[in-house]
């Protein structure tokens, strides 16, 4: 089992990043404990970070017969790429979507996710438990 996950825009500047939304710890905290995670339960795990659509859209294009699973998180691209989506749909590798913070409950344009209807579930507002919950949903 190998898995890719996927972290978007801003995502890098977690630890900074409004820590009363995200939290105080930082993306390379979040991958070791994705990595441990991943392997007390003997799968693969690999990671990516862009600022960038397009880069984000190769990334998922790359993992064509590579990859078991994706976790993303598309960050603010959820909310406005349509690219995003039709890669994943593209590979059809079953991927699951997180956000740390509840997406619903915040302001009126986050409540618009344009990934959401190509993944096998949607995990928001557990910070980092919602993406050992994607790994193991996935496993
Ligand atoms: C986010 C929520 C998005 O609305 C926001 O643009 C992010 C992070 C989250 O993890 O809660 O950058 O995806």
């Amino acid at each position: 089992m190998k898995i890719l996950v996927i972290n978007g825009p801003n995502l890098n500047m977690l630890g900074v990043r409004e820590p009363e939304i995200y939290g105080s710890a930082t993306l390379a905290q979040l991958e070791e404990l994705v990595r441990s995670h991943c392997a007390s339960r003997g799968a693969e795990v690999e990671f990516f970070q862009s600022n960038h659509e397009g880069d984000i859209v190769d990334c998922i294009q790359a993992a064509y017969k590579k990859f078991d699973g994706i976790i993303i998180n598309p960050a603010a691209y959820t909310h406005t790429s349509i690219a995003i989506p039709d890669a994943i749909k593209a590979v059809g590798i079953p991927t699951v979507e997180v956000h740390l913070s509840d997406i619903d409950t915040r302001e009126e344009f986050r409540r618009i996710s344009y990934v959401s209807p190509v993944c096998i579930k949607t995990i928001k507002g557990k910070h980092f438990a919602g993406y050992i919950e994607a790994c193991d949903l996935l496993i």
